[in-house]
């Protein structure tokens, strides 16, 4: 409660100060940020920029898990900040302080575009840093884990423009705890995390759509995985997803099979190859197409923490 309230206060605090500029925010080190303009869910920020940042850095929005943390989060997945220095990216932890700190999932504010929830919080952040940092907007990532994953599938369905690829941890499809009366293990309807929600994965895509409806390109028919944001190019970021069929919190058989049916529509691709014991012993590749646009990972074995592997991200990410 304690830690709470304090975070509250620095938050309020903050407001009055205004946002910090790049040159102000301390390097090689995990910094919370007091404010950084409009946080319609109260959202906390850390995050952590190396001092040997060059021209057009890449940012990468990490994501912890229900009843997890910014902090948290940052160290397990130390090797981001590791090698931040050397892939040239700054890494941004933000915190939920709701809902037994899940990510909102399920709510039709967090669900559509702009719709004042915590996706557009997140939105807000990933804009704010972009230009604080004189980012490259074409290397803006997403990653999470249990929730964090859960809500980068819908943070790259009603903000498709904003990230250019998602590496995911055992989450759940975008839209699959649409109408749950909350997000987390306590307050949500279990049917999703329970691999209960299957739908075609053209059905799938509807739903990935249906949170950001932007004008959709010509010649590519309705929908598909291209279209135009306000005379913008735009399309759906690629998606690499892990998951462990050991999880008896989110259920691996189907969860995983409907988040790449979900993805495997909006990108237009099916299963092509397996490849085993990629990238560690027990681990299978599921590539779909030619690999540039979906790939699963299945984890032998592993229960609901999927270890991160931040090298395989960046090398997906591309930086
Ligand atoms: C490919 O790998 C997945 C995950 O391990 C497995 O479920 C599937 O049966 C494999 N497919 C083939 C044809 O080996």
């Amino acid at each position: 409660m304690l830690f709470k309230s304090l975070i509250l206060l620095a938050g309020t605090a903050a407001v009055t100060h205004g946002a910090p500029a790049a040159n102000d925010i301390p390097r090689d080190v995990l910094t919370q940020i007091p404010s950084w303009g409009s946080n319609p869910t109260n959202l906390v920020l850390h995050l952590y920029a190396p001092s040997k940042l060059t021209a057009k850095p890449a940012i990468i929005l990490a994501l912890h898990g229900c009843f997890g943390s910014g902090p948290g989060f940052a160290d397990a997945t130390k090797g981001y900040q590791t090698l931040s220095s050397s892939h040239n990216f700054v890494v941004l932890y933000p915190s939920s302080i709701n809902d037994n700190n899940c990510w909102d999932v399920a709510s039709p504010s967090s669900l559509t575009r702009d719709g004042g929830g915590d996706s557009t919080g997140l939105a807000t952040i990933v804009r704010w840093a972009t230009t604080t940092f004189n980012a490259d907007p074409k290397k803006v990532f997403i990653t999470g884990s249990s929730s964090g994953c859960m809500m980068s599938n819908v943070m790259a369905s009603a903000y498709p423009d904003l990230f250019s690829a998602v590496s995911c941890y055992s989450g759940v499809p975008a839209g699959c705890l649409a109408g749950s009366p909350g997000s987390s293990p306590i307050s949500a309807d279990q049917s999703c995390a329970q691999g209960k929600i299957r739908k075609t994965g053209e059905e799938w895509a509807e739903v990935v759509r249906g949170m950001a409806p932007l004008p959709r390109g010509k010649g590519k028919g309705k929908g598909k995985g291209k279209g135009n944001c306000k005379g913008k190019e735009w399309k759906y970021p690629k998606v690499q997803t892990w998951h462990g069929d050991n999880d008896f919190f989110v259920n691996y058989f189907h969860n995983f099979e409907e988040q790449l049916k979900q993805w495997g529509a909006i990108h237009e691709v099916e299963w092509t190859r397996n490849e085993t014991n990629v990238p560690v012993p027990g681990y299978t590749k599921m590539v779909y197409g030619d690999g540039s646009k979906l790939v699963g990972y299945h984890a032998n074995g592993v229960g609901h923490v999927v270890p991160q592997e931040e090298e395989v991200d960046l090398e997906w990410f591309g930086i």
